[in-house]
């Protein structure tokens, strides 16, 4: 009989300690537009392999367990002894199972899919124990080094901090990308030695054991010159960050977007998280920030200097110059300049939220006008209302938050306190300067402060 074919499965290295970031929260958990980078390298290696990876964690990046809970198997390598020790712990989550093992690092967040299967093949074509990609570039600084034997295969590997001046000298990088022939990687795993500069058991030795078996490892190199060169930028400290997130924006975010009929004015000022949904003929103007949940409907116009946090905006609506956190924006609505609409507003379609307007758990209702520097918080707003200049919702009477009601058609003058709770009845009208302190049945009139109700002369 046969054995059955699990396929390949990827051991993702995330069990460092990460000190370079000078960071309470792990390294790989640090995040790239809104996702945690080690989840760009989840991504990569289930698409290749069609399996969920094995992350090797440690007892202090123990945090990446709750994050991937959903999306990998986990091994727990005790104590930070090196890349190799780390492979060790990842196996033995295998139980067996797996012909052939990839292993990638959790801080090396741009290697794609495709180079992953491009390194297993090689290793396949070439009958090698072991394939590593290896990249060309300029400055290899910080990188293991690849000393070439004859044709593709590897020699040696010399860790930067045991290299000579003239190995140092080699272009040729380690991408820390590998792929194994499983049984292989179970024999040869235990048979390296502890580094005599570090004391670290190094991935990188099976090189060595490999060459010294005459089945040496095999380097592959990028496809392109320069290709691979950004792909395998290792993230160490938060400099290393900035370096591979203006690359993760623009490659699969903005770009996308753009192919998919976005119109970004200025992508170099634009930051928006890979969960962020935009629609066709959506246009964003400089400096926008889009983060977390939000949703963009068609023939928006976002206008410069606005950040949506977990929101939903409909269709044809204007958002310039504003804050809308955790709320759901209808069609045709008009928010800004400098409006800040924050958790839990419902604005019906048509609605305008103008100049200094601020809104807190409102549901505001359709075509109603909030024009100029004003509050409404805990409120539920009727349509086609009109909120005068300067009206306050006073919700808050220094202990318990108070709800504000206002019918349909209603206008509030200009510089209306309402005192909550309070209700304001359809069609009811209150005066320039009142400060509401009962409710105004509908159509009525209230004037002064406090203000009397009176019925509306027509
Ligand atoms: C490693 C390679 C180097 C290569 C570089 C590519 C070794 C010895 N060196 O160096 O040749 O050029 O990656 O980016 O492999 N980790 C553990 N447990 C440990 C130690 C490390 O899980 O005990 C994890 C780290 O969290 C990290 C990855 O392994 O995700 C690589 O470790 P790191 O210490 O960053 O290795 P480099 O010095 O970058
Ligand atoms: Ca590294």
């Amino acid at each position: 009989m046969t054995p059955p074919d699990y396929g390949p499965r990827a051991v993702i290295l995330a069990a460092g300690l990460g000190t370079r970031m000078k960071s309470r929260l792990p390294k790989v958990l640090h995040p790239i537009c809104g996702r945690p980078m080690l989840a760009y390298v989840v991504d990569a290696a289930r698409e290749a392999t069609g399996n969920p990876p094995v992350i090797v964690y440690s007892p202090a990046t123990g945090q990446v367990c709750e994050v991937f809970a959903d999306e990998a198997d986990f091994a727990l390598q005790n104590e930070p002894r090196g890349t190799a020790d780390a492979v060790r712990a990842g196996l033995a989550a295998l139980a067996g199972e797996t012909g052939e093992v990839v292993v990638m690092s959790g801080d090396v967040p741009l290697v794609t899919a495709q180079t992953v299967r491009r390194i297993a093949a090689a290793r396949r074509e070439h009958g090698a124990p072991m394939a590593l990609a290896a990249v060309d570039g300029p400055d290899a600084t910080g990188y293991g080094r690849v000393m070439l034997g004859s044709g593709d295969e590897v020699e040696r590997i010399v860790e930067e901090k045991d290299a000579s001046d003239a190995e140092r000298e080699v272009t040729l990088w380690n991408g820390g990308l590998y792929a194994f022939d499983a049984a292989w990687l179970r024999e040869t795993l235990p048979r390296i030695e502890p580094s005599p500069a570090t004391g670290e058991l190094y991935l990188t030795r099976l090189v060595d054991l490999a060459a010294a078996d005459g089945r040496p490892a095999i380097a592959v190199q990028e496809p392109a010159p320069g290709a691979w060169e950004f792909e395998f930028q290792g993230v160490n400290d938060r400099e290393d960050l900035t370096d591979v997130e203006p690359f993760i924006r623009h490659e699969r975010i903005l770009r996308p977007l753009m192919l998919a009929g976005v119109t970004i004015q200025d992508p170099l000022s634009v930051f928006i998280d890979a969960s962020v949904q935009i629609a066709e003929d959506v246009t964003l103007e400089p400096n926008v920030v889009l983060r977390g949940a939000t949703r963009i409907g068609r023939d928006t116009v976002v206008r410069s200097g606005s950040q949506v946090l977990d929101s939903e905006i409909g269709e044809r609506c204007t958002i310039w110059a504003s804050v809308i956190e955790r709320s759901q924006v209808g069609n045709d609505v008009k928010v800004g300049p400098f409006a800040h609409l924050r958790p839990g507003c419902e604005i019906g379609d048509g609605a305008e939220i103008g100049n200094f307007a601020e809104q807190k758990a409102t549901r505001f209702g359709a075509r109603s006008k909030q024009h100029h520097f004003s509050y409404l918080g805990d409120a539920e707003i009727g349509a086609d209302v009109n909120i005068g200049a300067g009206t306050i919702t006073a919700n808050y009477d220094g202990r318990q938050k108070h709800r504000t009601v206002i019918g349909d058609r209603a206008f509030i003058g200009s510089d209306t306190i309402l005192r909550a709770p309070v209700t304001i009845g359809e069609d009811a009208v209150t005066g320039a300067g009142s400060v509401v302190t009962r409710d105004v049945p509908a159509g009525m009139l209230a004037v002064g402060v406090p203000a009397r109700i009176r019925p509306r002369r027509v």
